[in-house]
């Protein structure tokens, strides 16, 4: 059992520091097995802040102090302390010069949090609390400071040297080493902090601002991966644009660096003038790429650009309000996303990313606001809840703002707040100033945990020619999240006739002449009626159009509505909606009785869908995509692992069986008739002959193994190899052990494409799929050390593969519980991320329920667990 339970952090007790840090001086004399760090730090009283015990108590870890000086005089051992987390200096003068030196070393640091080795590159994490890992320091985002970095490094091994801001200089010490100088000019957060040493290659390009300054691009990668930049550096330059159009904000420094690494715990991270990045949203060829890693390439290139506005010009008072960077940033690539391809694909894709993380989240034992009040472990809140749904929290006000109001806000926030460190509230303000809305209700969303349910009801009055619609919305209390009352929630919504047009939505209160199209309702209570008046039949109602509020409706819809709403919504999202609750009401019906018959109404749908050659080839493949099984699952009291997977098969291989030949001549006419295009459109027609080509594998027909063997062998992009490969493996036999050692062969030389021959296997159907991946873990190729190889074996096997992880022996559960306890002492979050994956055990049947329960205690009995696990455990256990 834990014994010292680690203390945990409240947002109420949030008191500003007592002292502020004016400038800092970094000198690093880096090598992988010992670095110097060498801090100077102009410190004074913050006047602002109520007087403490006249201490000054600096955050560390895994330090070894060498050396501590205040205004260039050694301190006694009498005057200060060491801790395991911390030096205290006592009776520190109200402005002084602080310096300390201490040794840390890299090589040892596998949890990839502060200055760490990835091959041969040295490179930093800070975000959130990494920093402290560096040096002593007040380690926290509203203690901001400009900083000026030297970098002492070998030069045969170090070549490049780089650190924030902009180069002020290099020297060739003679010695061997040479010696780099960074200097940022804009105050900053540590966590913002980074540095890079290594053997490089450069990819230089230009970018001129609107204001005509002209800033240098550069991306590093290792030597071998320079012809994988140019999406990464096409990305960035409209990214840069977009931010100037869309925000009216420019880059402000002279240059501007990326560097991909090997070995990353996230996606990217957004440090100032410096990002470091995940080599997987840095790299991609067609070859060697999906159209899905370039689309993730695009946003995470643009996020973390915008970051350098929404999170390092201004940033966040305190980890609490980190929904302040995130959500406004995800928001913000969402809608560049969006304008750089399709908007409706786009939307579909993040609600259902919303819809399969966040939902979970939000229902199970590890729900928090979107501003939390509480953690142990802030690594333990980088959250689909403090992401996503915090850019639908955005999206909202974007809403019920109007762009051009949300556009005077966002230009308000960025004058008031520029350079300083604040809280949602600050953000909300510049709302409401804006549009002289009260946002008061709207606030709750930030505190309230929990997915609202909006039941809605109707009632057609045919004599007086009224349609009413009655709205109830609930969120279920839990225990930790009480409900805060009902919530401000902006419905878009329309009326279609018979024909399936728009009608104009004149509510009985109108004065002005109303919207025909779309109206968006407000609703603040906890009932709301609509009565719509001048209607001449029944309408069928479009509901919640957009996603425009992250609820769940209740609406009982019949399937003919739905086949109406699939065919003529005037909502590109909405018709994809009805489509997937069509089909997600059909399979849950199929699980609970197996022989239930697929409605010919159903199938016709679906032939409508794939054979309607006005549509979007993108849009069709979302639509004819049916609910994942984990989808399915969220919507069962108890989870019926084996039924739902039964199920699903069963109604794939029932399309299959009615439309082969609309599914074989979808796939002929869907293949890329010249070379390679990155397009929306051409990226669509691959979307939609993979899907047609997985249909035909359903069935294992040989014909159709053919098909996809020749396309794996063809090669001409890794969209088509994979997707063939991920069938082959799928339909097993000889083929698919074929199909893999071909593609071991060909690939084993390239980390992130090995990656994928890792998840395809995690991923597989069979019911082998276990004992594979137990076999992998033996692999030459494989690590628990890169967080990438570690997800793509792991991760996928445990998130992405319900029949198989969850199967009723329960031997899933404890290889995650092996992998857990292997990987905790080694690396906390790739642990506690990977633990969260029983997070909704009590969802099952009591034999599974108990057999989750077994590994989450058999954790939490560990001796030595770190606080990341230690959090995600016991509240899970609850
Ligand atoms: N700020 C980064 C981003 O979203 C994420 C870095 C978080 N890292 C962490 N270890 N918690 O762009
Ligand atoms: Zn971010």
């Amino acid at each position: 059992m834990y014994r010292n339970t680690p203390p945990t952090i409240h947002l109420k007790d949030y008191r500003p520091p007592e002292f502020l840090i004016d400038r800092v001086e970094l000198r690093f004399e880096l090598d992988a097995e010992v670095t110097r760090v060498e801090a100077l730090l102009q410190m004074r009283r913050n006047p602002a802040a109520t007087r403490g015990d006249g201490d000054l108590h600096l955050d560390g870890e895994q330090l070894e102090l060498e050396h501590v000086a205040i205004d260039g005089r050694p301190l006694p051992p009498a005057e200060y302390r060491v801790e395991s987390e911390a030096l205290i200096l006592h009776h520190v003068p109200d402005r002084f010069r602080l310096e300390t030196r201490v040794r840390i070393h890299p090589m040892l640091n596998t949890a990839l949090e502060g200055l760490y080795q990835s091959g041969t590159l040295l490179c930093t994490q800070c975000e959130a609390q990494g920093f402290r890992r560096i040096t002593y320091f007040l380690d926290r985002p509203d203690v901001m400071a400009c900083y000026t970095t030297t970098l002492v490094a070998d030069k045969g091994r170090y070549p490049v040297l780089l650190a924030n801001g902009n180069p002020a200089g290099t020297e060739d010490l003679g010695d061997g080493r040479h010696l780099a100088r960074w200097e940022d000019p804009f105050p900053k957060p540590s966590y913002l902090f980074a540095l890079v040493a290594g053997d490089l290659h450069e990819v230089a390009d230009r970018f001129t601002t609107a204001s005509g300054r002209d800033v240098a691009l550069r991306l590093y990668v290792e030597p071998e991966n320079h012809d994988k930049c140019d999406h990464a550096m096409r990305s960035l330059k409209k990214a840069m644009r977009w931010d100037e159009e869309r925000y009216g904000r420019e880059y402000d420094l002279d240059v501007y660096l990326i560097v991909a690494v090997g070995h990353f715990n996230m996606g990217a991270m957004e440090n100032k003038g410096l990002n470091v990045f995940n080599a997987k949203y840095v790299l991609a060829r067609p070859d060697t790429a999906t159209d899905q890693d370039f689309l993730g390439i695009e946003g995470v290139i643009a996020h973390e650009y915008f970051h350098n506005w929404t999170g390092n010009r201004i940033t966040c008072r305190d980890w609490f309000q980190l929904s302040l960077k995130e959500g406004f940033t995800v928001y913000r690539d969402q809608e560049f996303s969006a304008d750089m391809g399709s908007r409706d694909v786009k939307r579909i894709a993040d609600v259902r990313t919303l819809r399969a993380r966040q939902f979970p989240e939000d229902a199970g034992p590890l729900a928090h606001p979107v501003r939390p009040e509480s953690y142990i472990e802030i690594n333990n809140f980088y959250t689909a809840t403090v992401y996503e749904k915090g850019a639908e929290l955005v999206r909202m006000q974007v809403l019920l703002l109007g762009p051009e109001v949300f556009r005077r806000a966002t230009d308000l926030y960025f004058t008031r707040h520029d350079g300083a460190a604040v809280t949602i509230e600050d953000f909300v303000r510049c709302m409401e100033e804006a549009s002289g809305r009260d946002l008061t209700q709207f606030m709750r969303w930030y505190s309230q945990a929990g997915t609202p349910e909006l039941t809605v009801t109707d009632d057609w009055d045919a004599a007086d020619g009224v349609y009413t619609l009655t709205f109830r919305q609930q969120t279920a209390p839990s225990a930790n999240h009480p409900s805060l009352g009902p919530l401000h929630i902006p419905v878009a919504i329309g009326l279609l006739d018979g024909a399936g047009r728009d009608l104009p939505l004149r509510i009985a209160e109108d004065t002005a002449e109303p919207p025909s199209g779309t109206r968006v309702l407000e609703l603040r209570r906890e009932e709301a009626t609509y009565r719509f008046v001048g209607l001449r039949a029944r309408p069928v109602p479009s509901l919640l159009r957009g996603f425009s509020a992250p609820v769940r409706v209740r609406y009982d819809y019949s399937d003919d509505d739905l086949m109406f709403l699939m065919a003529h919504d005037s909502d590109g999202f909405n018709r994809w909606d009805a489509a997937q609750t069509l089909a997600q009401r059909l399979l849950l019906r199929l699980v609970a009785e197996p022989e239930a018959a697929v409605p010919e109404g159903f199938v016709a749908a679906f032939r409508r869908a794939l054979t309607d050659h006005e549509a979007d080839p993108a849009l069709r493949a979302e639509v004819l995509k049916l609910p994942s099984e984990a989808h399915l699952g969220e919507q069962m009291a108890i989870v019926d692992v084996d039924g739902i997977h039964r199920a699903r098969e069963g109604l794939k291989q029932a399309i299959l069986a009615a439309l082969r030949d609309e599914f074989r001549a979808a796939y002929e006419d869907h293949r890329d008739a010249g070379p390679y295009e990155l397009t929306p459109a051409a990226i669509g027609r691959r979307a939609l002959k993979n899907l047609a080509l997985g249909y035909l594998m359903q069935d294992g027909d040989a014909e159709a193994v053919d098909l996809c063997t020749a396309q794996f062998e063809a090669g001409t992009n890794m969209t088509d190899v994979i997707a063939a490969l991920g069938l082959l493996v799928d339909a097993g036999g000889a083929p698919a052990e074929r199909a893999l050692d071909t593609f071991y062969r060909r690939w084993s030389g390239d980390p992130l494409v090995l990656d994928k021959w890792f998840a395809v296997q995690a991923a597989s159907k069979r019911p082998d799929a276990l004992a594979r991946v137990e076999a992998l873990l033996g692999h030459e190729a494989f690590t628990l050390r890169n967080p990438n190889r570690l997800r793509s074996l792991v991760g996928v096997f445990c998130n992405l593969n319900p029949v198989r992880f969850h199967a009723a022996d329960g031997a899933g559960y404890r290889f995650l519980g092996d992998r857990v306890l292997e990987l905790d002492p080694l690396n906390p979050q790739m642990a506690s991320r990977l633990l969260q994956a029983l997070a909704r055990w009590r969802c099952y049947d009591p034999d599974r329920q108990a057999r989750m329960r077994a590994q989450l205690e058999r954790i939490l009995d560990a001796v030595e667990l770190s606080k990341d696990v230690y959090e995600v455990a016991s509240k899970t256990l609850g």
